[in-house]
């Protein structure tokens, strides 16, 4: 049983924060924690009519700590309730966190499969810990019931974490993200006669020289004819413009049947080129779409909104398909467009060496836009968001024409945040964009999916505009709409 004590003080520790907490920088239409600290989205499930979304929090504070399981649910993807703590931390098995983990709904019983972490030579010492995976339920989908231990790490793993469970043709399947004696990761397999007996099968896929000591939040299903499995792993070294975030989120492609090998048919790709992107997991939506949610965050970089009281917050929950081409496109679920509020739309439009600012806002704004590819030869053209009337802060999405690159540029977009990234331009004549820009993010999603990238800004919130603009030569938009964004919570 979870200590009721202790489910007690972290709830009561919550409620008196989120007083505290401040607006400005706090999502309308991304998850976040009511207050404290959130990473990992967990437990992503649909269950007795409900979207379960559970993550990684520390409800007492706005940094990591010991992970407790927060939770929110939904009826239709698009609005959100808080629910009560589901885990709390502080069994022989969990004492120092309840680690990222999954959901499954097992005949009716929502049960959560997570990862216990002790730390055996004191807090933080990465070099000595224990982590095995555990099993809670829930009769009505908000208490749950821990049962301890249901399988620990093979000799000689000590990194051993965040399982994912699913089933298939009656049998239950388990990945679990390993560092191995040589420090390269990998994914561990397992399968299951019940969620309570599990059998090591093996080893379903690890990293050759450069993909990694460790590979977090594994995530292993069909897409198209293919399956795909998906990782986050740490310790990859930057190379060229990719791999520049302190951790990677990606996948390899292959095929794969119960009780054969996973053979291999498309090295590591990442899933989204922008600054903030980590630890995603997919989950099935009621009719049968494949969706995920990552954390819109990385580890290590600059938090402003912890002075806020919060940190912390989750990207769309984005549809995943695979292409003809045979590559995984990610594109904002189509249920998000109940958000949208009073509409802007321009005519088709020509830009030349100009800079046109749109009196239309971008605190909590989608946009889909095209730009004429072909026809436009301007040197650099695009769109600023989130722009201050003094110009002092400015993101700026653009084509670099010349270096043939897209590139989301963050480094006037406010407090703690610099630098830019980019992709190669991708082929054709017509650039499609969707963005949504919240109260602390910005997620672009090029040509239906293809890439997309993804970063928090920290601007003021005061007066933030929105402008295209065209930088020696012209540039051709060829549509133009923007919305306002409702919220997902309920109204206070
Ligand atoms: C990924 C991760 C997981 C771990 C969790 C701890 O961001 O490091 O591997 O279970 O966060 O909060």
């Amino acid at each position: 049983m979870i200590k009721n004590q202790t489910l007690h003080d972290a709830s009561q520790a919550q409620r008196l924060l989120e007083k505290q907490r401040k607006a400005r920088f706090y999502p309308a239409f991304h998850l976040a924690p009511p207050t404290g600290w959130m990473n990992d989205p967990n437990g992503l499930a649909y269950c007795d009519g409900r979207y379960h979304v559970f993550y990684q929090h520390h409800p007492y504070d706005e940094h990591w700590g010991p992970m407790h399981w927060g939770h929110m649910t939904s009826h239709d993807l698009v609005h959100w309730q808080h629910q009560p703590i589901a885990l709390v931390p502080g069994d022989a098995f969990d004492r120092d966190g309840c680690f990222s983990g999954c959901a499954v709904n097992d005949n009716g019983v929502l049960t959560l499969i997570y990862t216990g972490h002790v730390w055996l030579q004191g807090v933080g010492n990465d070099g000595a810990i224990r982590q095995v995976q555990c099993i809670a339920t829930s009769e009505d989908g908000l208490h749950f019931t821990k049962h301890g231990v249901i399988v620990t790490p093979p000799d000689g793993i000590m990194h051993f974490r965040d399982p994912k469970v699913w089933k298939q043709n009656g049998r239950w399947f388990m990945v679990v993200g390993a560092r191995d004696a040589n420090d390269r990761g990998q994914v561990l397999l397992y399968s299951g006669t019940s969620l309570f007996q599990w059998r090591l099968e093996g080893v379903l896929a690890k990293a050759d020289r450069w993909l990694g000591y460790m590979w977090e939040c594994p995530d292993f299903f069909p897409l198209g004819d293919k399956y795909l499995l998906m990782f986050s792993p740490q310790g990859m070294t930057p190379e060229g413009y990719r791999y520049r975030n302190r951790f990677q989120s990606g996948y390899i492609l292959g095929r794969w049947q119960p009780d054969h090998p996973f053979t291999l048919e498309q090295h590591f790709q990442e899933l989204d080129s922008g600054h903030d992107f980590y630890a995603p997991q997919s989950f099935v939506t009621a009719d049968g779409r494949r969706l995920l949610f990552g954390w819109m965050d990385m580890w290590e970089s600059e938090r402003p909104t912890q002075a806020d009281g919060w940190a912390g917050c989750l990207t769309l929950p984005r549809e995943l398909s695979l292409d003809a081409q045979g590559r995984v496109r990610m594109m904002p679920a189509r249920e998000l467009q109940a958000l949208r509020r009073e509409a802007h739309t321009l005519p088709a439009f020509s830009l030349k060496n100009q800079r046109r600012r749109l009196g239309i806002s971008a605190l909590q704004a989608e946009i889909h836009m095209t730009w004429d590819i072909q026809k436009s030869q301007a040197e650099r053209f695009g769109i600023e968001i989130a722009v201050s009337d003094d110009r002092r802060y400015v993101t700026r999405f653009y084509v670099d024409t010349q270096s043939r690159r897209l590139v989301l540029d963050r480094s006037q977009s406010g407090l703690g945040v610099g630098g830019y990234r980019s992709v190669t331009l991708p082929d054709g004549d017509t650039l499609d964009l969707r963005i949504f820009i919240d109260r602390s993010s910005v997620e672009v999603f090029v040509n239906q999916g293809e890439t997309c990238l993804t970063s928090r800004i920290y601007p003021p919130t005061e007066g933030r505009g929105i402008a295209l603009y065209a930088e020696n030569g012209e540039a051709y938009c060829q549509t133009f709409t923007h919305w306002q964004m409702a919220s997902i919570y309920p109204e206070p």
